[in-house]
């Protein structure tokens, strides 16, 4: 810590200056989300969030389409992106015309989009979803076909927990798809204590091999309630770097997955932001406001 301190002194200084706040997603290494954060959670409660900061500058210790939604929903404050290349596999899979063939393919059902996507795929969308709210969602619509984009592994796993029908495009996550349910049920087996947490972005096997599926903060809540002797967080690695600490009694069992993108975002990025205040999100106003329909829509269900 002690190499940090600068950094995190020099940030919250900076952010009283700039009468600014940190939204830190789950992922965010330790020493951005203990050191600097003013508010952590998962993507559904950092876009809550946003609609509620009344600081003049958001600074998105996220991914990109993290920054985007905050945008969307607060368009009159300037949102900094500390790196814009700290992108996602899943928004950069699809398009507004990926939207369209799947309108095309199955006509008249309404499309869900995950949160995982550009404003641009937002704004073409009926509404979006979170890996917290995607069963209630999708279960909310009124047509019995739903098209779920981008991610086919969140929705396999809401068919699973659905009475629709969910067809869904063909993206995923480059960390969570490389979980394998072989590897889990092998290492289940040498330890038949741990308990196995993945995040609904892994593949259907990997969910039914696990104990409890949920989102960031619904993984962070089961552990701290459940606080088993040991758990295997089948998701990013920072998850239980961040609550280690709290939870001495829980021994956390490798392996993990790093998300490249969200590494991205160190300290000293964050503090190069707030000092120059260069990589502000800009989204064209008309597809803002529609992609802000799609986003209040899902937190006006989630409620
Ligand atoms: P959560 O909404 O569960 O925080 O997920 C965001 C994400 O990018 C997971 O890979
Ligand atoms: Fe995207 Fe996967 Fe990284 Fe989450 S973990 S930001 S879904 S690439």
């Amino acid at each position: 810590w002690a190499i940090y301190a600068p950094y995190v002194k020099a940030i919250n200084e900076l952010k009283a200056k700039r009468n600014a706040v940190i939204l830190g997603h789950n992922y965010m290494t330790p020493e951005i989300f203990h050191g600097v954060s003013d508010f952590v959670g998962d993507s559904l409660q950092l876009a809550i969030k946003a609609t509620e900061v009344e600081a003049d500058v958001i600074v998105q210790a996220g991914v990109h389409f993290m920054a985007e939604t905050s945008k969307i929903l607060s368009p009159d404050k300037i949102v900094l992106m500390p790196d814009m290349d700290a992108g996602c596999s899943l928004a950069e899979s699809i398009t507004a015309e990926g939207v369209e063939e799947m309108r095309a393919k199955y006509p008249g059902a309404p499309v869900v989009s995950y949160v995982n996507t550009t404003a641009e795929v937002k704004a073409a969308s009926d509404i979006c979803c979170t890996s917290s709210n995607a069963v209630q969602i999708v279960d909310a619509m009124e047509s019995d076909t739903v098209i779920m984009t981008p991610d086919q592994f969140l929705a396999q796993n809401v068919a699973n927990k659905s009475k629709k029908k969910v067809v869904f495009w063909e993206g995923s996550c480059i960390v969570h798809e490389l979980y394998k349910a072989d590897d889990l049920r092998a290492y289940r087996e040498s330890d038949p204590e741990v308990k196995i947490i993945a995040h609904p972005e892994c593949t259907p096997e990997v969910v039914a091999e696990s104990d409890f599926t949920g989102s960031t903060s619904g993984i962070i809540k089961w552990v701290h309630d459940n606080k088993p002797a040991k758990a295997m967080l089948i998701t990013e690695c920072s998850m239980a770097a961040n609550i280690a600490d709290e939870l001495p009694e829980v021994e956390f069992a490798k392996p993990c997955n790093a998300c490249p993108y969200m590494k991205k975002i160190t300290l000293e990025k964050i503090l190069y932001a707030l000092h120059t205040m260069e990589g502000q999100v800009e989204i064209d106003p008309d597809m803002a406001e529609k992609a802000k329909l799609s986003v209040t829509k899902m937190i006006d269900l989630s409620r």
